[in-house]
């Protein structure tokens, strides 16, 4: 992560900041290396990737949010284009009220989960059932039970309208290829029996959610539903785990209380701003042509559920004349921002009904609109305005240089103490990027820094407060940092080992704060001999004998479903 400050005037080329910071910049030339071990983490889980996500700018956001917080009392963070909710789950996580919106029933499903849940709720969920990770295991059997039947499946929507009748034999042109026959068929299967069997909104919602990030990434397309590759990956592709594998159902990872529980809405951004107020408004609108309705056509209809159905026309030859099946309904959230036309205009009414003491806003260098023009509609109602361009982190692979990588962070309203001198910033920065890419790891050995917010010494939960660290003399924090990295866990046993006997310890103080990262953390592992290697671990002669009971009640039937 990259940030400066620097407040400009509308006079100031916007080209002159960005070639001042770029070579300060992560260009991302390098191929990821492999990162150390890290453990669930609410605000990274499950995201589903949609086009403008801000995940990667994320860790920038959250600083600028801590900062602009009110340090005592309730902060209320509006998002009214939440999106995946990556941004609303920082703020959530930052101790904010979060309300979120977004005119997209997947996003509002998604974000109802993430954003208004918390653990205990799912602790309490299925109860009839067993459990929400028994639940999950017998969905996770259904589902590949049917991706392993050859035959079609009965009521299956999704393998009738938008996948193939067979997998090795399939013609795109007369066939959408959405997803994998057997993909679908997985899907249909857990998605009917969520209608046949759950009534309680929240249950729902919360398998609906993990149905939509495994259908988001086993999607035979680039990204979005708007078209699909002409063939499925073949053996020995790297996109083959991806898109062909079976989908694995994951309960989602929340956060506890006291963390405010948020509330979200299903409303257009300006119908939402018409009726709520708070502290820090966050606007991520849409910064390309492309409409969010028709591009996710398919995660709303998998979140509907309605039987909608796709035109089977076709031309002489048998060819499907609307490939694509796209919700005819798409329309109704139709949003100007998309439109080359009309997205000036809906800037001036967006900023013309907020009602908030900060807006932070988000817009690439190659939106829609441009970035002086952005300035100038927003400074005379809600100035002073600072812009803060920030590159955003590389998301694997190569990344071309120059402009499409830079994203513009607006802040309006006052902005207090927070001011980032050039100079040491220019060497911090790379600094607390290293430092935020160590939160939620696991290190060897317990530590203890001053301002460091450790969980039992083990694992960093945030950065210590923006104004402690660029305080911070270079060497001091490169030593912190270097310390750190030494010190962090490289491989899944070594983790597990660590945090099992830290939970075991006698004399271990934040007991239940490391047990609840360790449950998701045995949650998401597959293979069985894993999980059998932290049923021994229970028996470490060091450890408290009622904590490995607690520990064993929860990993023997983990291990037994694994069979
Ligand atoms: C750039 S994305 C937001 C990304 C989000 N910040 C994230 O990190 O995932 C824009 C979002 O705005 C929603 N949207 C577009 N136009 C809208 C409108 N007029 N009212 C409400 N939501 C809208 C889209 O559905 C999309 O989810």
């Amino acid at each position: 992560m990259s940030i400066t400050l620097i407040i400009f005037s509308s006079s100031v080329l916007i080209d002159d900041i960005v070639s001042r910071f770029l070579p300060f910049f992560k260009e991302g030339e390098e191929k990821e290396k492999l990162l150390p071990l890290a453990l669930p983490s609410y605000e990274r889980d499950q995201l589903i990737s949609i086009i403008g996500n801000k995940r990667s700018i994320g860790e920038s956001l959250k600083l600028l949010f801590s900062e602009l917080k009110a340090p005592r009392g309730e902060t209320t963070f509006i998002d009214p284009f939440c999106g995946s909710g990556a941004i609303s789950r920082i703020a959530r996580n930052l101790g904010m009220g979060v309300k979120a919106n977004d005119n997209q029933p997947f996003a509002h499903l998604v974000n109802y989960v993430y954003l208004t849940l918390t653990n205990d709720d799912l602790s309490q969920m299925f109860r009839e059932m067993g459990g929400i990770d028994a639940y999950f295991s017998l969905l996770n059997l259904e589902g590949l039970y049917a991706y392993n039947t050859e035959e079609p499946l009965l009521g299956g929507y999704l393998s009738h309208h938008y996948a193939p009748q067979d997998d090795n034999y399939y013609d795109g042109q007369k066939e959408r290829l959405f997803f994998t026959a057997a993909n679908a068929r997985f899907f249909d299967q857990v998605r009917n029996e969520v209608e046949r069997s759950l009534d309680d909104e929240a249950e729902r919602a919360v398998v609906i959610a993990a149905l939509l990030y495994e259908a988001s990434r086993k999607a035979n397309t680039l990204g979005s539903f708007t078209a699909y590759q002409k063939k499925f990956v073949t053996e020995g592709s790297l996109a083959r785990r991806r898109i062909v594998e079976p989908p694995v159902l994951r309960v989602p990872t929340l956060v506890d209380e006291p963390l405010k529980r948020g509330e979200v809405s299903l409303m257009s951004a300006a119908d939402f701003l018409k009726s709520t107020s708070g502290d820090i408004c966050y606007l991520d609108p849409p910064a390309t042509v492309q409409q969010y309705g028709n591009n996710y056509h398919l995660l709303n209809t998998i979140t509907i559920w309605d039987n909608y159905r796709p035109s089977e026309e076709r031309d002489s030859e048998g060819n499907l004349l609307d490939k694509g099946g796209i919700r005819r309904d798409w329309r109704q959230t139709y949003s100007p921002f998309c439109s080359l036309k009309e997205a000036d205009l809906a800037f001036v009414n967006l900023f013309g009904s907020i009602d908030a003491r900060h807006i932070v806003l988000t817009y690439p260098a190659k939106g829609i609109v441009e970035i002086e023009r952005i300035y100038e509609l927003l400074e005379p109602r809600h100035g002073p305005v600072t812009v803060i361009p920030v590159a955003k982190r590389n998301q694997g692979g190569r990344q071309s240089k120059g402009k499409q990588n830079i994203e513009y962070i607006f802040v309006a309203g006052k902005m207090g103490n927070f001011h980032l001198p050039v100079e040491s910033g220019i060497e911090l920065l790379p600094l607390v990027e290293r430092l935020s890419n160590l939160t939620d790891r696991l290190f060897k050995t317990p530590q203890s820094l001053p301002d460091y917010p450790f969980i039992g010494g083990l694992i960093l939960d945030g950065l210590p407060p923006l104004e402690v660290l660029l305080n911070k003399e270079v060497e001091q924090l490169e030593w912190e940092v270097e310390h750190l990295e030494a010190n962090s866990c490289d491989n899944l046993d070594e983790g597990l080992k660590v945090l099992v006997r830290a939970i075991l310890d006698p004399n271990q103080s934040e007991r239940g704060k490391l047990e609840r990262r360790l449950y998701p953390l045995l949650r998401r592992l597959d293979e069985k001999v894993k999980l059998e290697r932290v049923l021994k671990e229970l028996d470490w002669a060091g450890g408290d004998p009622s904590v490995a009971e607690r520990l064993r009640e929860f990993l023997v039937p983990l291990i037994a479903r694994k069979n």
